[in-house]
């Protein structure tokens, strides 16, 4: 019963997956969650306010204009009473009236009204789900801190295939639980030291060239933000990004891997967590040239020597952090992640996928499966701000299950 005590209104909008809503109520109620539905219109003609009164057990909000409905428990009310809000399925019409900031019916009403945090979990067609209109409204809804839970790939109601499938039920449940997770954990890390490496390495060939990757420090830096946020003291140690520093952390900028692992090995003994985000060249140049090479042969050739591995190094210190790495993959996630996590001797690691389009290096979502000795985590794609929280709230878990 993880969700006691917290209210949650379930706008339900219309589109096929709509039917999969008194499922998510019933997973929702299963972890103690006091549940209000509110309807759209166009919602009505996939399920019915009856099937949801049902399974909630409080009665179905789905007009501004009720007198009596508005004398029980009026828009604001409902807009106060919520702990979080989650829109599922979240048509592509009710994402863009949000980022219009449209009140012209009740759920929209109830989204401009609240305080509360909330969370959609878009529906649609594929086509429509990457329409550069939708996802312009994405990109301000996430600007916004609206949680985006999916949307998922696979067959669609239409018959295309791609992504705009609603998550799951039992996904959308999952979310609400790391949603509430991360907020308990607001000042549970309070104390704690997290270090975390985010961002490239580039590693010279001479001065005016150098080998280097498309990482670009934003997940690395979400996490550091999630950690802050949530009561730590963070340093970063960063590769070149352009991305700011999140509020009250500390951040050491560094260009080589050598250098990277210098102040990683000098700070990791003090601290209780150490994430290796960073994509850390896993070679350099053996003799770096002084002077710019010059164009001459039609071919060259360089000579590159492995790099000492970071978090390797960590994870063998005696007095190790408690140890995260990451395992960027393109193909075979699970066994190059698990691989990698027992070679290195680390407490946890996040695999993501970067082959798949949308997610993992540069982009602004990501998805991760986090594994450690017999168990392991799925954590569906979503922006990285978000992911962040998610992984923060993982680890605090595991490290209290450690304890
Ligand atoms: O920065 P973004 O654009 O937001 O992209 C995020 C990301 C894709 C870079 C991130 O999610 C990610 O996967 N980071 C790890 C990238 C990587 O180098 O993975 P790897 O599988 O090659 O390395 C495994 C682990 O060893 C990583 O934790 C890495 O930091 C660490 N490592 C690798 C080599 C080395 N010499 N030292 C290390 O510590």
């Amino acid at each position: 019963m993880f969700l006691q005590h917290k209210n949650i209104v379930l706008g339900v909008t219309g589109g096929i997956a709509a039917y999969k809503s008194a499922d998510l109520v019933r997973r929702l109620k299963d972890q103690g969650a006091n549940i209000r539905v509110v309807m759209t219109t166009s919602a009505q003609a996939f399920i019915t306010p009856l099937t949801l009164q049902a399974v909630s057990g409080n009665p179905v909000s789905d007009s501004l204009l009720d007198p009596q409905a508005e004398a029980a428990m009026g828009h604001i009310e409902l807009a106060k009473w919520a702990d979080l809000i989650v829109i599922a399925p979240a048509t592509a019409n009710t994402i863009a009236k949000l980022t219009a900031g449209m009140a012209d019916d009740l759920l929209s009403t109830i989204c401009l009204a609240t305080s509360a945090p909330i969370a959609i979990a878009p529906a649609m067609n594929q086509q429509m789900w990457h329409a550069q209109a939708t996802q312009d409204n994405m990109q301000v809804l996430s600007k916004r801190g609206v949680a985006v839970w999916g949307p998922g790939a696979g067959e669609q109601a239409c018959g295309d295939i791609g992504l705009g499938r609603m998550l799951e039920p039992m996904q959308i449940m999952e979310h609400c639980l790391h949603y509430f997770n991360s907020i308990n954990a607001a000042d549970t890390l309070q104390g704690q030291q997290w270090l975390i490496t985010a961002g490239p390495t580039r590693e010279a060939i001479d001065p005016v060239r150098y080998i280097s990757n498309h990482s670009s420090g934003k997940m690395g830096y979400a996490i550091a933000q999630a950690a802050q946020k949530a009561g730590a003291d963070v340093t970063i140690i960063s590769g070149p990004v352009n991305v700011a520093t999140p509020k009250n952390c500390q951040r050491i900028d560094v260009q080589s891997a050598l250098e990277m692992h210098q102040h990683a090995l000098k700070l990791a003994k003090d601290v209780d967590v150490f994430i290796a985000c960073a994509a850390v060249a896993d070679y350099r140049v053996a003799a770096i040239s002084e002077q710019k090479i010059k164009k001459s042969n039609d071919s060259m050739s360089l000579e590159l020597i492995k790099n000492p591995d970071i978090v390797a190094d960590v994870a063998a210190l005696t007095a190790k952090p408690f140890t995260v790495g990451f395992a960027a993959e393109t193909q075979d996630v699970e066994h190059y992640a698990k691989g990698k996590l027992q070679r290195k001797n680390l407490d946890m690691i996040a695999a993501n996928n970067v082959a798949t389009a949308g997610q993992g290096f540069n982009s602004d979502d990501n998805a991760l499966t986090v594994f450690w000795l017999n168990g392991s985590k799925v954590l569906p794609l979503t922006n990285k701000t978000e992911l962040a929280k998610q992984l923060v709230a993982t680890i605090n878990d595991r490290m209290q299950d450690d304890t």
